[in-house]
């Protein structure tokens, strides 16, 4: 039986979640928060599962109109203050991955801080991916490790990306059926499930149905049964 050490989710459709509800955006990503907290406490209890990588902000997500960008950054730091006691109770360790320069000098102090406070805990690693783009980590990865006088290989450039752990299995809610950029060299071998669950709406019951759908998949890596 297959297991799935490191998940890795795209948490889309909470915009869709509150115009279906007559709210405004902000709501579904306020809701949406909320959501996170219950899966990665849902996860942090499962043995199996070693890293839940979270996609919460793209690279492409600043060309949305700047006061849900501004929204979005004021959440991310509500939440990440709230959750440091959460993190150190489940024995979470959290990461970030992606570009996080691009945010303001208190936001990326806020990030770090829970990074630093929480890098003890040996539990759960949580990543969530901000200000993330596959492209433009793979971009960072090769300007890291261009001036090695020999031949780049493949564990060099895995090492040199911000996430180093290939991913069993990625789930995307929200109905779409496209990675948007996401852990592009990470996912040569996921397993990819797509649910048409807004991510608001998304349980750890459907989580646990996803996971033992996974576990009974043939996974052959190229080779034969
Ligand atoms: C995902 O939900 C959250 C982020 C991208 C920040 P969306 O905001 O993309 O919600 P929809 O897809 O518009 O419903
Ligand atoms: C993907 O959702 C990014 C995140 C969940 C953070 P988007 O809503 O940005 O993706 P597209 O635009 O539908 O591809
Ligand atoms: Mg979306």
């Amino acid at each position: 039986m297959n297991k799935a050490r490191h998940i890795a989710i795209i948490m889309d459709g909470n915009g869709r979640w509150a115009e279906l509800k007559g709210k405004k955006r902000a709501e579904g990503h306020e809701v949406g928060a909320k959501i996170v907290r219950e899966i990665t406490e849902f996860c942090s209890k499962n043995d199996d599962i070693e890293s839940l990588t979270l996609y919460a902000f793209s690279t492409e997500n600043w060309k949305r109109p700047r006061l849900e960008v501004e929204y979005l950054m004021k959440l991310l730091k509500k939440y990440l203050d709230s959750e440091l006691e959460n993190y150190l109770q489940h024995n979470i360790r959290f990461e970030a991955i992606g570009d996080i320069r691009a945010f303001s000098k208190s936001l990326q102090q806020t990030i770090k801080n829970v990074q630093e406070k929480t890098a003890h805990c040996d539990g759960l690693v949580q990543s969530l991916a901000l200000n993330y783009g596959a492209q433009d980590e793979i971009i960072r990865a090769v300007n890291r490790i261009k001036n090695y006088e020999n031949d780049i290989t493949e564990a060099m450039l895995k090492n040199a990306l911000d996430c180093k752990h290939d991913v069993d299995l990625i789930i995307r809610t929200g109905g779409d059926h496209r990675l948007s950029n996401f852990l592009l060299w990470q996912a040569a071998y996921a397993e990819l499930f797509f649910t048409d669950t807004l991510w608001p709406d998304f349980t750890t019951n459907e989580l646990e149905k996803i996971i033992k759908d996974f576990t009974k998949i043939e996974r052959r890596f190229g080779g034969l049964k």
